[in-house]
């Protein structure tokens, strides 16, 4: 297995070796500047710091495979935004969707904790906009990132009584290692304890500046119990959403991005995806990672079955032969032949470790079991 001094990693993510010392040590490794680490131990540590590590010889298959020429410009429609929830936990993410939605998942969730990225479409003023939730417990990192790269925006939700916390900032350093606008919402205005200027000062220490200071960082007060500036908040999101004109070409083959998956026991695996180019149909045969099939039944996030995702489109889709893991991007190919025999060619190859190193399985058991 490869190894990397201790003192070579911290260069490369650009942090103090001391840092790095602290982290393997909350990790239970004691090791000096001048020791060496493994490739997983190191991609755990990167993470931290918003950065994937992948090996140098890894050449992306299905990348290559799959490979098309741009779109045309007339070709190119506007595709709604893809917005991913993040923030520590308890400060009302999933509340914040609920109100959004006007659902309530929140209560339905196992010791009021999200578990996974539960994806959904929202339409206000006539636009759609995905939203990604995202577990705010400290064991999900990686999901986190994986949220992160898949997406436009990300809300940063701060409650406004609790302020700027540990994923907090492991949020707020994913979204700018991924690129994405952060729009701050400072949740909880409601409750008496709550204050939003102490957030705002936190944030200045992270380089996030809110607009009513002279930054650039838009921030909205909002409460997700009484509702309070919800309309402000999607009004923003559309607002920045524009400005980055986001389009796709829902004439292409479809790609997009594994968000989770599951092996269900009368469905077989079962996978939630993203698409973010081009447009999924029922029957089309697909490759994410070594897993390959045809999709053969889709559901939309409201548990409908549809014959069709177009661009920014989360959908269910069964019909895979194994659960790919999450963050793999999947590929439709031209032919059920084909998708088996490329395939065939990444299990040759060999997966890339990381994805499959960020995809480990964590429980509510494992969390709470000491
Ligand atoms: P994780 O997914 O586990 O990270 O948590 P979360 O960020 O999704 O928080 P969640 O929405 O589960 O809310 C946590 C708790 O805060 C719940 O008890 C909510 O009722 C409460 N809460 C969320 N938003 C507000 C708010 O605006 N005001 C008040 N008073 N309570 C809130
Ligand atoms: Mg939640």
């Amino acid at each position: 297995q490869e190894k990397i001094v201790i003192k070579e990693l911290a260069e490369k993510l650009e942090v103090r070796s001391t840092e790095i010392i602290k982290e393997l040590m909350l990790m239970g490794i004691m090791a000096n500047i001048n020791q060496e680490v493994n490739f997983d131990t190191a991609t755990e540590i990167a993470e931290k710091y918003g950065i994937l590590v992948e090996k140098e010889d890894e050449v992306d298959i299905l990348e290559e495979f799959f490979k098309e020429a741009p779109s045309e410009s007339k070709d190119l429609k506007t595709r709604p935004p893809i917005v991913v929830v993040m923030g520590h936990v308890d400060h009302g993410k999933t509340s914040l969707l609920d109100a959004i939605r006007k659902t309530n998942v929140t209560s339905r969730e196992a010791g009021g904790i999200t578990q996974h990225i539960g994806a959904s479409v929202v339409e206000s003023n006539g636009n759609k906009i995905t939203f990604l939730d995202t577990p705010g417990h400290e064991a999900f990192t990686a999901m986190r990132m994986r949220g992160a790269m898949a997406t436009d925006i990300a809300i940063l939700v701060v409650a406004a009584d609790d302020g700027v916390m540990p994923q907090t900032i492991e949020a707020i350093n994913h979204a700018k290692a991924a690129g994405v606008e952060i729009i701050v919402a400072i949740n909880k205005i409601d409750k008496p304890g709550a204050n939003p200027d102490r957030v705002k000062q936190e944030l200045v220490e992270y380089g996030l500046v809110v607009e009513d200071w002279g930054g650039e960082t838009i921030a909205v007060p909002v409460s997700a119990i009484d509702g309070t500036g919800i309309d402000t908040l999607l009004e923003m999101v559309l607002i920045v959403s524009e400005m980055t004109e986001l389009k796709a070409n829902p004439k292409r083959n479809a790609r997009g991005i594994i968000i989770e998956a599951q092996l269900d026991k009368g469905r077989g695996p079962v996978a939630t995806v993203l698409v973010q180019n081009g447009t999924l149909r029922v029957g089309d045969p697909i490759v994410a990672g070594s897993a390959y099939g045809k999709v053969r039944a889709m559901m939309d996030d409201k548990g409908r079955r549809v014959k069709e995702a177009g661009p920014s489109k989360p959908v269910e889709i069964l019909g895979l032969n194994e659960v790919p893991f999450a963050g793999e991007p999947f590929y439709m190919a031209k032919s059920d032949r084909e998708a088996r025999q490329v395939a065939e060619k990444v299990i040759e190859k060999g997966r890339v470790d990381l994805i499959q190193n960020t995809a480990t399985k964590v429980t509510l058991d494992d969390l709470f079991s000491q």
